[in-house]
């Protein structure tokens, strides 16, 4: 059984409390907008795919116990709720993007004279449950091309090792994962010799997270601190990495989380394939480049303690961005649900 962030029936949403992973497995159930926000915003669920699904299924829960009788009311409303939900983690564009493709679609059914308030309120719960769905089938699709790519780099018929960051897995998403999906993808292939996973401080989703879903699979895998990505790049050969995406320029700069750019650094130095898996919905194209995405800031506490417990010297000052930009010049391809993209030609996936 593949583990599961996201558990939903009509009208009931609860979420793996991924604060608690991995020594405890709790779902908190999300009732509404408000629930859904403060979810996202301590990180409960996160990962840019999981926190758009989470994000726009509140919003379907709390729709449906309302008894709107006005279509007027209920586009501004769900507008308004939108919005708010965005507001809640500032770097992953996915849920931006779905929230502006369910603005225009509560825009055009509140329009249509000839569709009813139950008939909007049904169309748009419908439209949010789809995410679901599409999200795992994209993810497959990615795992398929990533595993494709990697292979055709390879010469003969051996096996690989892999080096990822962070979490991109079914924790992150709504099942399967992206870079995780790839690696799931390469193992189901027999191709995967081993996968290398970074602890990502300060969160930790790598030790947390990453390494609970690599054991959960019985994916042969070894977990590195974030310093030694260089050292096992000269000691033990890593044929590719492979990484998620929160936002993606269209220039193919990518926002991910902190460390990627350091990692892809140190890829190009050792001549290792560098590779960002991500849907379209990761893809921002109204940003030329990287410059300008906003990147979150989050509590020194995140630095300071593990758990209850300070590590850090009392009185030090401390800077704590979530993430960092890749420059599109490090990545050798993106991988999306329509194939692999050199960043240059990222404009094809999307208008394809
Ligand atoms: O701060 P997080 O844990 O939400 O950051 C997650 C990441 O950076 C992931 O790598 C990214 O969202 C891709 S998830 C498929």
């Amino acid at each position: 059984m593949s583990l599961e962030s996201i558990k939903y029936k009509r009208g009931n949403l609860e979420i793996l409390d991924q604060l608690l992973l991995p020594l405890q497995t709790r779902y908190v159930k999300v009732r509404g907008v408000e629930d859904g926000w403060k979810v996202i915003n301590k990180m409960q669920v996160r990962g840019a795919p999981a926190i758009a699904i989470v994000g726009c299924l509140s919003l379907a829960v709390e729709l449906l116990n309302d008894d709107m009788s006005d279509k007027k009311h209920m586009r501004q409303e769900i507008e308004g709720k939108l919005n708010y939900l965005v507001s809640a983690r500032p770097t992953a564009v996915n849920i931006k993007l779905a929230a502006e493709e369910l603005i225009n679609l509560a825009n055009t059914l509140c329009a249509d004279e000839t569709v009813s308030v139950d008939e909007f309120k049904e169309r748009f719960i419908c439209s949010i449950e789809s995410m679901l769905m599409k999200d795992i089938e994209d993810n497959k699709a990615i795992g398929r091309y990533g595993c494709e790519a990697i292979l055709n780099n390879l010469d003969g018929e051996g096996q690989v090792r892999i080096l990822t960051h962070c979490n991109t897995g079914s924790l992150a998403t709504a099942g399967y994962g992206t870079a995780l999906g790839v690696i799931r993808s390469l193992h189901a292939a027999k191709r995967l010799e081993h996968v290398y996973c970074t602890e990502t401080r300060p969160y930790n989703q790598g030790a947390r997270l990453t390494a609970y879903e690599l054991v959960h699979e019985k994916i042969p895998a070894t977990l590195i601190v974030d310093s030694m990505v260089s050292a096992l790049m000269h000691a033990r050969k890593i044929d590719a990495v492979v990484v998620g995406a929160d936002r993606v320029a269209a220039n193919g700069d990518t926002a991910n989380k902190i460390g990627t750019y350091q990692i892809a650094i140190v890829a190009k130095y050792h001549e290792v394939p560098f590779y960002v898996a991500a849907p379209l919905t990761s893809i921002d194209m109204s940003l030329s480049s990287g410059e300008r995405i906003k990147i979150e800031e989050r509590p020194d506490r995140e630095m300071t303690h593990i758990g209850e417990h300070r590590i850090a010297a009392q009185g030090i000052n401390c800077w704590n961005p979530s993430f960092d930009v890749t420059p599109g010049a490090l990545i050798t391809g993106i991988i999306t649900e329509k194939g692999v993209y050199v960043p240059h030609k990222l404009k094809e996936a999307v208008h394809s």
